[in-house]
C-alpha cells in the first residue's frame, strides 16, 4: 500500500508493508526522501535547533568594509527575537520588485584550494518603492557577498528620472529571518523606481535545496548537473531576491558553464557566445526575459544532458536527460504525451498555453517527485523516464499522472499563483485532482480518473480521522518561517484538497467548474489570488447556469475546508433517517480543535437504490429523514456513489446484510468503485467501533469472486493494519490461510489469462490485479506461487539474462529475496549498483528491504547513511521499506534511536524527513512496551528536537495508545473469526 503519512507530504515516499511487495500499489509519492528542509512544528512554540544550541547568536552584525566575508547562516526559529523590521519572516509592504537581472556561474569542479564546489553570482534588481522607507530587506540565505565600491555589500542607483539616490549607509545578513539588510541614510521616494546591486558566491551543495548539485556515473566518470529547487523558500539561496510568491517580476538569467555542457533555464535561449572570465574560456548563455513571475518557479540547470524535441501548434516540447537515457528512448514515452495533456489542459483551462516552450529535465538527485518550474519543468528520474525493459504500467501510470499534474500548475499556480502558502492546499489540491483528468486524456483506456479513490480519497481518509488532524486552511498569519511553510506540503493539502475539488466539481457539474475555473485564470493571469477568489467565480458560473444548490459555493465548501476531519453518515433503511457525525478512528481520542460549524457538514449525498438510477440529496443538519431511502424486501440503499463525496457511510444492520448478500450473489449489481468502498468503510468503521470487526471481515469474503483490481487493493490495504498488528502473534496462520484461499481463484484467473503467466493481461486494471493476485499468493504461502517466482528469479541469477516482466519484478524480486539468504541479496545489491536505469534500481532497493535476514537488514541500515551507496533522496524511504519488514521492524527503530542526534544534526536542513521516518518506524507499534519506549525516545531526544517529526511523534503515540486499545479488544475475535471460517 501507499506509505500513509500523516504530515509532511510523502514525496515519493511509498513503502510497502509487508515482505510481499505489490509494485502497482504505489501511485502517490513513491520511493525516496522527501520533503523540503525538516526543522519546524506547526505550532508558534519555539523550536530546539541543532545550529542554536552549537552558536548562539551568529547574525552577521552590519559589515564594516573589507574584503569579501563568509556569512553563516542560523536556520529559522518561530519566533524572531524582536519587532524590527528584519526580524520579521515576511516582507514589508515597502517595496515591489519588477525586473531582476542575475548572471551565475556555477563551477561543475570542486575549488582546490577548499574542495568545495561553489557558484559565483552577480545580480541587480529593479523595484518600485510602494511606500516611503530607508530600509530595504532583500532574502538572502547561505550567500557571501562581495564589497562593491561602496566598501559595502550592496549599491544603489536610481532609475526613475531625477529621482534622489539615497546613499547605503550599513549592509549586514540577518541570518534568522534570512535577509540582506540594506539600510540607507535617507529616505527613498514613492512612486520611484531604484536598482539594488550585489555580487556574491554560494556553495553548490549537494543538498538538493536552491542552486545544488546532482551526480551521476557515466561511462565509469562522476558527472556533475548544477539544478536548482526553489519551491518553497531556496531562492534566495541562489541570488538575493524578494522570495515571496505575491513579489512577481521579470527574470533576465544568464548563465555561466564550460563549453561541452548545455544551460537551460525557464525562458528560451537568447543567445549563447564563448567569452572569456578571469582567464576561463566559458560558454555565456542569455535567456530571454521571462514572464511575470514568482520566484519559487524559477530554474537554472547546467548539464551535458541531450534532448529529444517536438513542436504542438508553435510550442517547443523537449525532454532532457543523461544521454544514455534519451539514447535508450527513455524520454519518448514523456514526449508523446505533453503535447496531447497541454493541448487538454488548453481545452479545460480555456486558456493558450502562456510560454513558447515547455522542457521537462529528469534529475539522479531530487527530492521532491516533480516540481513545476515555469517552463523547466523538474523531475527525478523514475517520474519522466520510461523503458518498456524496465517500467511497470504502474510506473508508466505515475509518470503520466506526474506529468500532467505539473503541467496542469503551469497555469493554476503559475500563471495565476496563490498570494501567500497558507492556501497552499488549493494550488496542490487542484493539480492532484486535475493530473487524473489530463492523464485520462493520454490513456484514455487506463481508467485512471477511478484511482483517485485509492491514490487520495482512503489515502487522506486515514489521516483525516485522527483527532490530530488539521483544517485545509490555515490563517496568513500562522504560516510564517519556511519550515512552517514546508510543513504545509502534507497529504491533507494534497489529497484532501483534491477530493474536495473533485466533489466539488461533482456537484456543480464539470461543465460550471470549469466555467469559473476558465473566469478565475482569465481575471488574475499573472497575479495572484486567495482561495476564496475562486469560490466567488464559481458562484458566478453557478448563477449563470441556474444550478439549483442548497447554499452558496462558499458555505458550502467552509464546512469543508474551514473544519478538520470529515463525517460519517448513518443511514437508517427502515426509518429514512440520515444523520451524520465527525468520524475518528478512536473514538477516545479528544478532539480540542473548535470548529466553526461544530463539526457538521453540507453534504451532497449522491446515492442509489436496488436497480435505480443515482440521485443527489443534500443534508444540512446533523440529520434529517428522507422518506426515498427507506428500503423494502431486499432492497438496498448505497449512498456515496462512486465515492464522490468526501465521507464515510454506514447503514442499519439490514441494509449491510443485503448489501452482502448481494456481494455474494452478484457482486457486479454493485459498482466496482462502491465494492472497494464498502471493504474500507466497514474496516474503517470496525476500527472506529461502529460497527462490529466480523461484519468488516464479512465484506471479504466475496472476494473469491472478485476479479477487479479496486476492491482488492482496498482490501488489501485494509488487511494491512491487521497484519501490522497481527504478524507477531498466533492470529497471523490463520489469516495467512484465509487470504491464500481467497487468493487462490484470482492467482488461478490470471493464471489462465496470461497463458501460464507468459502473456500480459490488456488492461491497465487487470495487470494491476495480477500483480496483487502473485503478491497475495505469495505472501499467504501458496506453494505454486512461491516455486515459480522463486524459478523466476534464480533464472535471473544463473543465466544472468532478466526475464521477469518489469510489471512483476517488484514482486517477485521481493518474494525471492524473503525466501533467499545471502546470496540472492548480494545479486540484487550488485545489479542495483549496475542498474543505469533508475526505475530498476529503485525496484532492486525496495525488494533489498524484504530479507529476513537481520545481519543483512542491518548492515543494509548502515548503506542508508552513505550517501555514496543509497543517494540522499532515498534515504527516508530506505530506512521505512526495512521498517516494514517484519524482521527489519525492531531493528529500524533501534538504528533510529541509536543515531537520532547524528541523523537530526547531519540531515536537518536538507532531504531527510522527519515525519515519514517516524511514522514508518514506528506504526506496527501496538503494545505497552513500545509505547513506554516511544515515549521514552521523546524524553531523550528533547534536546536534540525533531523537526518536522514533532507532531507524527505525537501522533505516533497517539495510534499505539489506539492500537493498544484495538488489539486488546479485538484480537480474540479476530482469532474466532479466522478459525471459524478454517472450519468453512
Ligand atoms: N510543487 C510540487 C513539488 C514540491 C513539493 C516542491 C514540496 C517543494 C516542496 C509539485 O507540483 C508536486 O506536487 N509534486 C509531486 C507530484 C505529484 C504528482 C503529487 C511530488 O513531487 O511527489
Ligand atoms: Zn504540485
Amino acid at each position: 500500500m501507499c506509505f500513509y503519512i500523516n504530515l509532511v507530504l510523502v514525496f515519493n515516499m511509498c513503502s510497502w508493508s509487508l515482505s510481499q511487495q505489490a509494485e502497482h500499489e504505489c501511485k502517490r509519492h513513491p520511493a525516496g526522501g522527501d520533503t523540503p528542509p525538516d526543522t519546524s512544528t506547526r505550532s508558534s512554540t519555539r523550536l530546539i535547533l541543532n545550529d542554536e544550541k552549537s552558536k548562539n547568536n551568529n547574525n552577521i552584525s552590519p559589515t564594516d568594509g573589507g574584503s569579501t566575508t563568509t556569512a553563516t547562516t542560523t536556520p529559522t526559529s518561530a519566533e524572531p527575537p524582536s519587532n524590527e523590521p528584519w526580524d520579521k519572516y515576511r516582507l514589508p509592504k515597502t517595496l515591489m520588485p519588477v525586473v531582476y537581472t542575475v548572471e551565475l556561474w556555477p563551477r561543475l569542479t570542486p575549488d582546490p584550494k577548499t574542495g568545495l564546489y561553489i557558484f559565483t553570482g552577480d545580480s541587480t534588481v529593479e523595484f518600485e518603492c510602494v511606500e516611503e522607507t530607508d530600509l530595504i530587506l532583500i532574502h538572502s540565505l547561505k550567500l557571501n557577498y562581495t564589497n562593491l565600491s561602496n566598501g559595502l555589500w550592496a549599491t544603489l542607483t536610481s532609475v526613475s528620472p531625477d529621482a534622489q539616490v539615497p546613499s547605503v549607509k550599513t549592509t549586514w545578513l540577518q541570518n534568522v529571518t534570512q535577509y540582506l539588510v540594506v539600510q540607507l541614510d535617507s529616505k527613498l521616494t514613492k512612486g520611484h523606481k531604484y536598482t539594488l546591486a550585489t555580487k556574491f558566491t554560494g556553495e553548490l551543495a549537494d543538498d538538493l535545496g536552491g542552486f545544488y548539485r546532482s551526480e551521476y556515473e557515466e561511462d565509469g566518470k562522476t558527472k556533475v548537473v548544477a539544478t536548482t529547487q526553489m519551491q518553497p523558500a531556496h531562492a534566495r539561496k541562489a541570488f538575493p531576491c524578494f522570495d515571496e510568491p505575491a513579489m512577481k517580476a521579470i527574470f533576465h538569467i544568464t548563465v555561466f558553464h564550460d563549453p561541452g555542457t548545455i544551460a537551460l533555464s525557464n525562458s528560451e535561449e537568447q543567445e549563447s557566445n564563448s567569452v572569456d572570465i578571469e582567464g576561463h574560456k566559458v560558454m555565456k548563455t542569455v535567456f530571454k526575459p521571462t514572464e511575470k513571475m514568482s520566484t519559487y518557479l524559477l530554474a537554472f540547470i547546467v548539464s551535458d544532458f541531450t534532448f529529444i524535441n517536438d513542436t504542438i501548434d508553435g510550442v517547443l516540447i523537449r525532454v532532457f536527460a543523461r544521454t544514455p537515457a534519451i539514447k535508450a528512448g527513455q524520454g519518448d514515452y514523456a514526449l508523446s504525451i505533453t503535447g496531447p495533456i497541454l493541448k487538454f489542459f488548453e481545452k479545460y483551462y480555456n486558456s493558450t498555453y502562456p510560454l513558447p516552450k515547455s522542457d521537462q529535465i529528469a534529475l539522479p538527485d531530487f527530492n521532491a517527485g516533480a516540481m513545476e518550474n515555469w517552463g523547466l519543468i523538474t523531475y527525478r528520474e523514475t517520474a519522466l523516464l520510461y523503458d518498456e525493459a524496465f517500467s511497470s504500467s504502474s510506473n508508466k501510470e505515475r509518470i503520466a499522472t506526474i506529468i500532467a499534474h505539473e503541467l496542469a500548475h503551469m497555469w493554476f499556480g503559475n500563471l495565476v499563483t496563490l498570494r501567500w502558502w497558507n492556501d497552499l492546499w488549493l494550488n496542490e489540491g487542484f493539480a492532484s485532482y486535475v493530473e487524473y483528468l489530463g492523464a485520462h486524456e493520454a490513456e484514455p483506456d487506463w481508467n485512471v480518473k477511478d484511482l483517485i479513490v485509492l491514490g487520495d480519497v482512503h489515502r487522506v481518509f486515514a489521516v483525516d480521522a485522527l483527532a490530530s488532524s488539521h483544517p485545509l486552511t490555515s490563517l496568513e498569519e500562522d504560516v510564517q518561517t519556511p519550515a512552517q511553510i514546508s510543513e504545509l506540503f502534507d497529504a491533507i493539502s494534497y489529497s484532501k484538497g483534491a477530493s474536495v475539488l473533485r466533489m466539488l466539481s461533482d456537484f456543480l457539474t464539470e461543465e460550471v467548474f470549469k466555467k469559473g475555473l476558465q473566469t478565475y485564470l482569465n481575471k488574475f493571469a499573472f497575479g495572484n489570488t486567495v482561495y476564496t477568489d475562486l469560490w466567488d467565480h464559481l458562484q458566478e458560473a453557478v448563477n449563470a447556469a441556474g444550478t439549483k444548490l442548497p447554499h452558496t459555493v462558499h458555505e458550502i465548501m467552509n464546512t469543508w475546508v474551514l473544519q478538520m476531519g470529515f463525517p460519517v453518515l448513518t443511514i437508517n433503511t427502515t426509518t429514512g433517517e440520515v444523520s451524520q457525525k465527525h468520524f475518528l478512528l478512536d473514538p477516545d481520542s479528544q478532539v480540542t480543535a473548535e470548529s466553526p460549524f461544530n463539526y457538521k457538514w453540507i453534504v451532497p449525498i449522491q446515492w442509489v437504490k436496488t436497480g435505480t438510477s443515482q440521485e443527489i440529496q443534500w443534508l444540512e443538519e446533523k440529520s434529517a429523514t428522507i422518506e426515498t431511502m427507506k428500503a423494502s424486501g431486499a432492497e438496498w440503499v448505497l449512498a456515496n456513489y462512486n465515492l464522490v463525496g468526501y465521507y464515510r457511510v454506514n447503514y442499519d444492520q439490514g441494509n449491510w446484510d443485503r448489501l452482502l448478500n448481494t456481494l455474494g450473489i452478484n457482486h457486479t449489481l454493485i459498482q466496482v468503485i462502491n465494492r472497494a468502498q464498502l471493504v474500507d468503510d466497514a474496516f474503517n468503521l470496525a476500527r472506529a467501533q461502529i460497527i462490529p470487526t466480523a461484519l468488516a471481515l464479512q465484506t471479504t469474503k466475496y472476494l473469491d469472486k472478485e476479479r477487479d483490481y479496486m476492491p482488492w487493493q482496498s482490501t488489501i490495504n485494509n488487511l494491512d493494519f491487521f497484519y501490522l498488528m497481527f504478524d507477531r502473534t498466533e492470529v497471523y496462520g490463520l489469516m495467512q490461510n484465509y487470504v491464500k484461499k481467497q487468493v487462490t481463484p484470482l492467482f488461478t484467473y490470471y493464471k489462465e489469462m496470461t497463458s501460464d503467466w507468459t502473456t500480459v493481461p490488456n488492461k491497465l486494471m487487470d495487470q494491476y490485479n495480477q500483480v496483487n493476485a502473485i503478491s497475495q499468493a505469495c505472501k499467504s504461502g501458496h506453494t505454486e506461487c512461491q516455486t515459480l517466482v522463486k524459478k523466476w528469479f534464480n533464472d535471473w541469477i544463473t543465466t544472468n539474462i532478466n526475464r521477469i516482466h518489469p510489471n512483476l519484478r517488484s514482486t517477485v524480486y521481493c518474494s525471492a529475496i524473503a525466501a533467499g539468504g545471502v546470496a540472492e541479496w548480494e545479486f540484487a545489491w550488485s545489479k542495483f549498483k549496475e542498474a543505469t536505469i533508475a526505475i530498476e534500481a529503485d525496484k532492486l532497493r525496495s525488494a533489498l528491504a524484504c530479507t529476513k535476514e537481520p545481519w543483512l537488514l542491518n548492515r543494509y541500515l548502515e548503506y542508508t547513511l552513505n550517501s555514496t551507496l543509497i543517494r540522499k533522496q532515498d534515504a527516508t524511504s530506505t530506512i521505512v521499506l526495512i521498517a516494514n519488514n517484519v524482521v527489519g521492524q525492531s531493528l529500524a527503530w533501534d538504528f533510529i534511536r541509536a543515531r537520532w542526534s547524528y541523523i537530526f544534526t547531519e540531515y536537518g536542513g536538507g532531504s531527510f524527513s522527519f515525519a515519514n521516518l517516524i511514522n514508518g518506524v514506528t506504526k506496527r507499534f501496538s503494545t505497552q512496551f513500545e509505547l513506554q519506549q516511544l515515549k521514552q525516545f521523546k524524553i531523550d531526544n528533547a534536546d536534540v528536537g525533531f523537526g518536522s517529526g514533532t507532531m507524527a511523534l505525537d501522533q505516533s503515540i497517539e495510534r499505539t495508545v489506539a492500537n493498544i486499545k484495538w488489539v486488546e479488544q479485538n484480537k480474540e475475535n479476530v482469532l474466532d473469526w479466522f478459525i471459524n471460517e478454517a472450519k468453512q
